[in-house]
């Protein structure tokens, strides 16, 4: 772990540096936010929040420190509009954002929109930011390379029946950060371990050097998206991936890409417990004389199945025999069930295991003691045992020398969108 903390603060260092951004695997975009939250901001804002298989247009009020109120609908993108054209995709975004202007009587109110765009993006102000490449399975053509702030408002420009302003672009690290700090003046880093991962952390402004402004800035901070799902694309990781990581990766839709995301996130690790059954049982060793199918599929075995399996009491097999059924294995032997579940522990703790060792990361380069760590995403989120686990690799390394707190941030995609939305008018 230390020598994974060690590769990760060199390849952050190149990020920041102009000479070596170029090279570097982590990219610590600019996000073009320097000030974090007062907790006196107020209004009316909207959010648009995109970052995997739904997405979410939002009302945000803010009306006061303790009373946020948030109104929002939520909407499944299809298999197709993830990897069709882009201009279907944003005709898609632009009409759902109608849709609930209109059921909201906001079509005219020309609110300030904040978009959370979940994907790696390099940003040239708060409200430009241009998509690098798509990750967690999206590939719709004609927009990598392309200012999204700009295509969304084509979009709903070829409506025509819409007035707001997009003020702001940012990244749900960013949004979760922002909100965690909203109620937490100490909040530095904003971690997302769901469908995806990715962190953002408070650097000093004078160390962005990707930043035009970064020797005279006024403002001494400025929020960085590290874009940590992209370590180890250089094969700096290649020493703790397993065949079974090579193989998930082969068959994945951007393969040599995300290497470190592809290790830790919710859209990987169901996939990597398959592989490993999949092993076992051609070689005979667990579910013996059982067929299955189904988990021969592709994707078959979900992550939530981690959470659940893991979810039954110490030496209790209900749920993992429930998942087994559902997957056409039915079995009661509880040996086979103890391995599925130590199956499932071991890449649930080895994600917590390389989450904890970029955090720890970010807080030695801030050199920090005392902070606080707004997180979210699904794994997080819902997985039984992944807070205590972090905690406990993290205190491992950092042996007692940081104050630190983990908090669950509610809805930073929309929250933060606002709050950044908020600080922008400011300005
Ligand atoms: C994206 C990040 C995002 C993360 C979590 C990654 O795939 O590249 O921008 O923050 O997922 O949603």
């Amino acid at each position: 772990m230390e020598e994974i903390v060690l590769r990760m603060t060199r390849e952050i260092s190149m990020g920041l540096a102009k000479e070596t951004h170029p090279r570097a695997t982590i990219k610590c975009f600019t996000t073009y936010v320097q000030d974090l939250p007062s907790g006196r901001e107020r209004g009316r804002y909207l959010a648009l929040d995109l970052g995997g298989t739904n997405f979410r247009v939002l009302l945000v009020t803010l009306e006061s420190e303790s009373s946020v109120n948030i109104d929002g609908k939520t909407y499944s993108i299809s298999k197709e509009l993830m990897e069709g054209s882009g201009v279907k995709l944003f005709d898609f975004i632009a009409q759902c954002l109608s849709d609930f202007c209109k059921e909201h009587k906001l079509e005219n109110a020309n609110l300030p929109l904040g978009f959370t765009f979940s994907f790696p993006c390099k940003q040239q102000s708060i409200d430009n930011g241009t998509l690098v490449a798509w990750t967690k399975g999206f590939k719709a053509d004609g927009v990598v390379n392309k200012n999204v702030v700009e295509l969304l408002r084509e979009a709903i420009t070829r409506r025509g029946d819409l007035k707001v302003q997009i003020v702001a672009i940012l990244n749900d690290t960013t949004g979760t950060l922002m909100s965690c700090a909203f109620h937490r003046q100490n909040c530095k880093i904003g971690m997302i371990v769901g469908t995806g991962s990715n962190a953002c952390y408070v650097e000093k402004t004078s160390n962005v050097e990707m930043f035009p402004g970064y020797q005279n800035s006024s403002k001494p901070h400025m929020i960085i998206n590290c874009e940590w799902g992209a370590f180890g694309d250089n094969g700096v990781l290649d020493f703790v991936r397993t065949r079974y990581d090579v193989e998930v990766d082969s068959h994945s839709i951007n393969p040599k890409k995300q290497i470190f995301e592809k290790c830790i996130s919710g859209m990987y690790m169901g996939e990597l417990v398959r592989h490993i059954l999949v092993e076992l049982m051609d070689k005979d060793m667990i579910f013996k004389g059982v067929k299955s199918q189904t988990l021969q599929e592709r994707g078959r075995f979900e992550t939530r199945f981690i959470t659940e399996i893991e979810s039954d009491d110490p030496g209790k097999y209900r749920n993992a025999a429930m998942v087994m059924d559902n997957l056409g294995i039915r079995t009661s032997n509880e040996k086979d069930l103890m391995c599925l579940r130590y199956i499932c522990e071991t890449i649930s703790t080895r994600s917590a295991k390389l989450a904890a060792c970029g955090l720890v990361c970010l807080i030695r380069k801030m050199n920090v003691k005392d902070l606080s760590v707004g997180i979210d995403g699904s794994v997080y989120r819902f997985h039984p045992h992944y807070h205590r686990l972090l905690m406990q690799n993290m205190n491992l390394l950092l042996n007692g020398t940081v104050r630190y707190e983990l908090v669950l941030s509610e809805d930073g995609s929309g929250r933060g969108a606002a709050l950044i939305a908020a600080v922008c008018a400011k300005d």
